[in-house]
């Protein structure tokens, strides 16, 4: 099997530099190779550290942000302003900005704060929850329009899914990632690139999801995974051990050649010593 790029930081700070590093080099990438790039932003608590020290000035001058869409991997079924939104995540932590206001969605400038990015608020790209909920649509109807909307802005990829120039993933404990859970095998197919998710009962939060499938990682040009924390440690050593089922834990999927995982020591202490890693 080719395995990934695996790096190990020292300590918190070392790994959100190193993110930084990374989702820089991928952003001039994209920009040099088509004149844009389009992220898919992760929610959960591993990137805060990341989102933070790319709002900071030293960092968000090294980038175009203009050129720059943001997009969702996955999403809870909640208002924008619920303390659960992903977005609600992003837009303080690395937009600097108020409450998402679609107001703000006609091409202008958002709102940004002294440490926000500059990105303007056409490039930002919620998932619909908000207009899912006040039209009672409901997820799928979300997951559908997300995916016209990914159809119709995002170039195609050779397996005929829309192609990201950088997915930034988390793992959760069990093997989760975006909101594609054990035992979700029907993702696993050629059904839609944004699925709609019930309620995961074993882990919270505990709300309707909206994902991308699978296939968009595969068809992604560069994808990144964050994890954090000893508590990470045995899916880290599931992943990276023998045999690898991705319907039992879907991080699996990202054990492949072409993915960067960048851990932390506590998270590392689960790799096998005789995977080649990076420090
Ligand atoms: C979400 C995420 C999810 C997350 C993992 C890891 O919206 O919940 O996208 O897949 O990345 O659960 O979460 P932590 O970083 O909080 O451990």
């Amino acid at each position: 099997m080719a395995e990934p790029r695996i790096v190990i930081a020292d300590d918190p700070d070392d790994q959100a530099e190193r993110a930084a590093g990374h989702v820089v080099v991928a952003i001039e990438a994209a920009l040099r190779r088509r004149g844009r790039a389009d992220i898919a932003l992760s929610g959960g608590s591993t990137p805060v550290a990341l989102y933070r020290l790319l709002a900071q000035p030293g960092w968000r001058v090294r980038v175009d942000w203009d050129r720059v869409h943001l997009w969702f991997g996955d999403e809870r079924y909640v208002p924008p302003d619920h303390p659960d939104s992903n977005l609600l995540l992003v837009e303080s932590i690395l937009l600097g900005t108020s409450a998402y206001s679609s107001q703000t969605r006609d091409g202008a400038r958002g709102t940004s704060g002294p440490l926000g990015l500059n990105v303007p608020a056409s490039h930002i790209h919620p998932v619909p929850t908000q207009e899912a909920i006040a039209q009672g649509g409901g997820p799928a109807w979300a997951a559908e329009r997300y995916a016209a909307e990914l159809s119709a802005e995002l170039p195609q990829a050779a397996n005929g899914a829309p192609a990201f120039d950088l997915i930034l993933v988390g793992v959760g404990p069990d093997g989760h990632i975006l909101s594609i859970f054990p035992g979700s095998l029907t993702l696993l197919g050629t059904g839609p690139i944004v699925a709609a998710v019930p309620a995961p009962q074993h882990i919270g939060p505990h709300h309707p999801r909206l994902t991308l499938a699978p296939r968009l990682l595969t068809a992604a040009a560069d994808v990144l995974v964050l994890v954090a924390g000893a508590g990470k440690a045995p899916v880290i050593s599931t992943v990276f051990g023998p045999p690898p089922d991705p319907a039992a834990c879907p991080a699996v999927l990202l054990r492949r050649e072409g993915v960067t995982w960048l851990l932390d020591r506590s998270a590392a202490a689960g790799l096998p010593a005789t995977l080649a890693v990076e420090r």
